[in-house]
């Protein structure tokens, strides 16, 4: 098969490059930066991903220096691109500022990466640093306004920089400059192809397992589900065994539908394993939001554990099978969060153990979550399953948002201005919003706007002015029911994790997910945490919607569902016995995070 290997320099794009390349067929596998150029022989090809650190830097990171020596075909993006001209004899300076953005490129030369490309191109900046004399051997490809190397070639070695991103969408003709580089530059013919891998996939499981058997931690989400599946598929059901944890996070009716839904599928031996009650009792009086993950992941990890331990598990007879997809398998500045959360349940103690004894099965991790979702379709999987929107492991327990003390909204003069001028009454709520900003996650407090009817572009507007200028916010909502709030009436009050909200929340996320899908909304969705917070007039709750489109969870936006829908959908939930309010949250990640906790 052929490949390439596309060289991590700690970039938050190393995972897209892999993806795009992917998509078009060929193979990529993400391998760190420092890689000895010997062990890199086979490939058609190598990306070298982009990087926060300057070249400037003593501990910045640096390839084999052989690895210009190589002979396969080098493509070096943003900091890829700086590092290939210091190597290579070029000049690079520091930048006083970062370039940051859309720019244009002027395509000086047609042939090879930039072939079928226009004269000028829109392309995405951000880098400081910027190379100013070409290296021996190359040429300039390409130039902007304010870079007078933005692209350069050597075709003789098959070589190339770029200084911008082939790979983000806002370069709207980079796959075509990724094509170039794959098809003309590296000679591939593009043989990945997920439909053909079903085959694979079960012949890899066969070979895998030998004469054992598996059990599989089902969550019904769509790794689990394929990745267990396929297992069935390669070994017949006797010997694939699939275990439930009911934490009392999930959503309404689900521990019934994975009951239910699993033999449907082929499985015959499915335990659901209750420990509601373990769950709550853990999280008795816990309103810190990290503090709940923190607790939920490892009482998880406990009951997980306690399992693989007991005598019918501990035989080495037993395999455990995850549903582990490829960016958890690596560690990469873009993934670090998902890698973190994810290692709590796929990489703890136990886990590594067992890997060490050769005893886990992960069919899925040579895929992207888009290639999953095709294996799935190739095995017939139903589509509801394949289409649902992601759900985060502690579930529930991270949208019913608590508080330890009551807490009043907040008048703030200035913010107020901005939002008058705008036709919206604003206040703040004091809780701990989290917020994302590069890499770093903030806190801050939430805006609610008020008294006037939904203008998508008006409050769009309104939310990224309020967000870039204030810092103590980083998070807009608006309000749907009742429309104007009285803030001197309303308050937070003390509230934690019970079973009572817990199936308030429940059955306020069932009318909701109900409702998109009655609408035809659920599929223009990707995900849409539906959340609880303690704030009322009288002791109830307010829930806030938060419908927003993503591809892979790092940057959303939030989608602009039409007035008329969203003013039916919150008169449904005003039905809810208990719900004061309900809000609509605006704002885009970043500043915001999807999950408000
Ligand atoms: P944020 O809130 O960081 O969410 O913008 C990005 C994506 O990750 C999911 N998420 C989690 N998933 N455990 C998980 O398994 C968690 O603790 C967790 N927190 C957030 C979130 O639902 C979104 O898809």
């Amino acid at each position: 098969m052929e490949k390439i290997v596309v060289l991590d320099s700690g970039g938050q794009y190393c995972h897209l490059i892999a993806r795009k390349v992917r998509e078009l067929g060929v193979y990529a596998e993400i391998r760190p930066l420092g890689t000895r150029a010997s062990r890199l022989r086979s490939c058609k090809g190598i990306i070298i991903s982009g990087g926060p650190a300057s070249v400037f830097e003593k501990s910045s990171p640096q390839p084999d220096p052989a690895l210009f020596r190589t002979a396969a075909p080098i493509l070096g993006i943003c900091y890829g691109h700086q590092l290939m001209a210091q190597h290579l004899d070029g000049k690079v300076v520091p930048g006083r500022t970062r370039e940051f953005g859309h720019a244009e490129l002027t395509v000086q030369s047609k042939d090879s990466i930039f072939a079928g490309l226009h004269n000028h191109e829109r392309i995405w900046m951000s880098h400081g640093d910027h190379v100013t004399a070409l290296p021996p051997g190359f040429r300039t490809l390409g130039t902007t306004r304010d870079c007078g190397i933005a692209a350069m070639g050597d075709e003789a070695r098959r070589y190339y920089g770029l200084q911008f991103h082939p790979e983000v969408t806002h370069t709207p003709r980079g796959v075509e400059i990724l094509k170039n580089f794959l098809f003309q530059v590296c000679g591939c013919r593009g043989d990945w192809h997920p439909v053909d891998r079903v085959a694979q996939v079960e012949a890899r499981i066969r070979r895998q397992v030998g004469a054992r058997r598996v059990l599989f931690f089902l969550s019904g989400g769509v790794d689990s589900t394929v990745a267990s599946t396929l297992t069935v598929r390669a070994l017949g059901a006797d010997r694939v065994h699939g275990i439930y944890v009911d934490t009392g996070f999930m959503r309404l009716g689900e521990t019934r539908e994975i009951r239910a839904g699993f033999p449907r599928l082929g499985f015959k031996d499915i335990e659901v394993f209750d420990a509601r009650k373990r769950f709550f009792q853990a999280l008795r009086g816990v309103t810190d939001p990290e503090a709940k993950r923190r607790i939920i992941g490892r009482l998880f990890v406990d009951i997980q554990d306690h399992i693989l331990a007991s005598r019918r598990y501990r035989s080495r007879e037993w395999m455990l099978g995850q549903g582990t997809i490829y960016p958890d398998t690596i560690e990469s500045g873009g993934t670090r969060d998902a890698a973190l959360i994810k290692t709590h349940h796929n990489r703890v103690d136990r886990i590594q153990q067992l890997l060490a004894e050769k005893r886990v099965l992960e069919p899925l991790a040579q895929f992207y979550k888009d290639k999953v979702r095709e294996l799935g379709r190739v095995i017939s999987l139903p589509d509801e399953i394949l289409r649902r929107h992601p759900f985060p492991g502690p579930g529930l327990a991270i949208r019913c948002i608590c508080s330890d003390r009551p807490l009043s909204p907040e008048w703030d003069e200035a913010i107020s201005a901005v939002a008058g001028a705008g036709g919206y009454g604003a206040f703040l709520l004091p809780l701990h919003s989290v917020g994302v900003q590069g890499d770093c996650r903030t806190y801050g407090k939430l805006t609610v706007l008020h008294g006037a009817p939904i203008r998508h572009a008006a409050l769009e507007e309104l939310t990224t002015r309020i967000t870039n200028t204030f810092r103590h916010t980083n998070r807009v909502a608006v309000a749907l029911r009742p429309r104007a709030l009285d803030p001197a009436r309303w308050s937070i009050r003390r509230a934690t994790l019970t079973p009572r909200r817990i199936r308030l929340l429940q059955q306020v996320d069932d009318v909701v997910t109900r409702f998109l899908h009655e609408q035809f909304l659920y599929d223009l969705i990707w995900q849409c945490p539906v959340v609880l917070l303690p704030f009322s007039r009288q002791g109830g709750e307010t829930v806030a919607l938060r419908p927003i489109s993503s591809v892979d969870g790092m940057t959303a936006e939030v989608v602009h569902i039409p007035p008329p829908q969203l003013s039916e959908l919150a008169d449904r939930l005003a039905e809810v016995e208990g719900i004061d309010a309900v809000l609509f949250d605006i704002s885009n990640k970043p500043p915001s995070t999807i999950e408000w906790e």
